[in-house]
């Protein structure tokens, strides 16, 4: 049985990844061991079907040469301090990693097997033994468009993502809701009093959310009744890098060498744990909707079409519908009156889910057995 380290799995992305892990038994065929960078000789997590132990010093080398597989959601700093000292140490195990630290280097791949299990097994066989998990962004993009990116019927895609607090970490999810409270609190009276005028009541919030009382410490601005149109830092070019991934991370994973180009701007809206996008799609072809459905459906089985109606559209594609599940549901598709090739879609994906735990619990699991 292999001896599998956790390290980051307190937070966010690890909370999800455990709670998966448990759901689909995954613990039973594993020897875990859990790891802290801050309070080692701790009781670790209770997990169904295993006893609780202490926890061990995430920054004792000894102890990690001793693991075959090390899977963290701990984050880049930790990555940037623990991979290569590890690995020049000798240790030849499998480093599963949820940062984008490793992401773009030759000798990783980054996992989200429905849609590139061919490189993960050509990895593994070569000797790979570094595995990383892709953007949020990028991966649900891959899980919802995999029939058309696969079957190469994708000249361009130009996306606007609609991202969650969440994508940014727990803090700044915490701090939306923050907002949302304070947002509510400065006019908790007057929205119940008919003798105030609703723009009386817009005044006074939008010069609360200006002022320095609105709780910002995380995003500096505000988000709740807001949006962000920056994500991740400026590469210098006037794309942000959360931009700059959408093309590069997609097509590394798709193993493709001539690029599929793709870019548009990427946004920051109010809500908790899934991102959205909608998509304009240059198609290489003029193929029907009804093949593309088929198309995308067959790719997976997460994906869902959702019929490009009111009803649905706003029951069913919304992140309120999506969040906690694995399922991707992909709609708004229509041709763009653009012309024939021009394919519009919406999709929406749990990034906490699909966009980060589940690939690595895959990855891990295919590792082991
Ligand atoms: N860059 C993403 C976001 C995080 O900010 O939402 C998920 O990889």
């Amino acid at each position: 049985m292999k001896t599998v380290g956790f390290v980051g799995w307190r937070g966010m992305v690890g909370s999800v990844l455990l709670q998966r892990m448990q759901e689909e038994n995954d613990f039973k065929n594993i020897n875990p061991i859990f790891l802290s960078t801050s309070q080692p000789g701790k009781v670790g997590p209770i997990i169904s079907g295993t006893i609780p132990t202490v926890l061990e010093d995430a920054y004792n080398i000894e102890i990690l040469k001793s693991l075959n597989i090390i899977i963290t959601c701990q984050g880049g700093e930790y990555t940037k301090k623990m991979f290569y000292t590890l690995r020049n140490s000798g240790w030849k195990g499998y480093w599963i990693d949820a940062a984008s630290t490793l992401r773009m280097k030759d000798d990783t791949v980054i996992v989200l097997d429905p849609v590139n299990k061919h490189i993960i097994e050509k990895g593994i066989n070569k000797g790979v033994n570094t595995f990383i998990g892709g953007n949020c962004t990028v991966s649900l993009m891959l899980m919802a468009l995999g029939g058309l990116f696969v079957s190469n019927l994708i000249e361009w895609i130009s996306v606007s993502t609609y991202q969650a607090a969440s994508g940014s970490g727990a803090n700044y999810m915490l701090e939306l809701l923050r907002q949302m409270g304070a947002l509510y609190s400065v006019v908790s009276k007057e929205i119940n009093d008919s003798s105030v005028t609703p723009l009386c009541i817009e005044k006074k919030v939008t010069q609360f959310v200006r002022s320095k009382d609105f709780p910002i410490e995380f995003f500096n601005v505000p988000l709740a009744g807001s949006l962000i149109p920056w994500i991740d830092v400026d590469i210098g070019s006037g794309q942000s890098k959360e931009e700059w991934k959408a093309q590069e991370e997609a097509n590394k994973i798709l193993g493709f060498k001539r690029k599929i180009l793709i870019d548009g701007t990427a946004v920051r809206i109010g809500s908790l744990r899934c991102h959205s996008q909608s998509f304009v799609i240059k198609l290489k072809q003029d193929i029907s909707l009804v093949d593309i459905e088929e198309i995308l459906l067959n790719h997976n089985q997460w994906v869902r079409v959702i019929p490009n109606n009111i009803k649905n559209t706003v029951h069913e594609l919304t992140p309120t519908a999506v969040t906690g599940k694995l399922i991707i549901p992909v709609g708004r598709l229509r041709k763009l009156s653009l012309g024939n090739k021009y394919l519009s879609a919406f999709s929406i994906g749990d990034q906490l889910l699909w966009g980060a735990a589940e690939p690595l619990r895959r990855i891990l699991k295919l590792l082991v057995s």
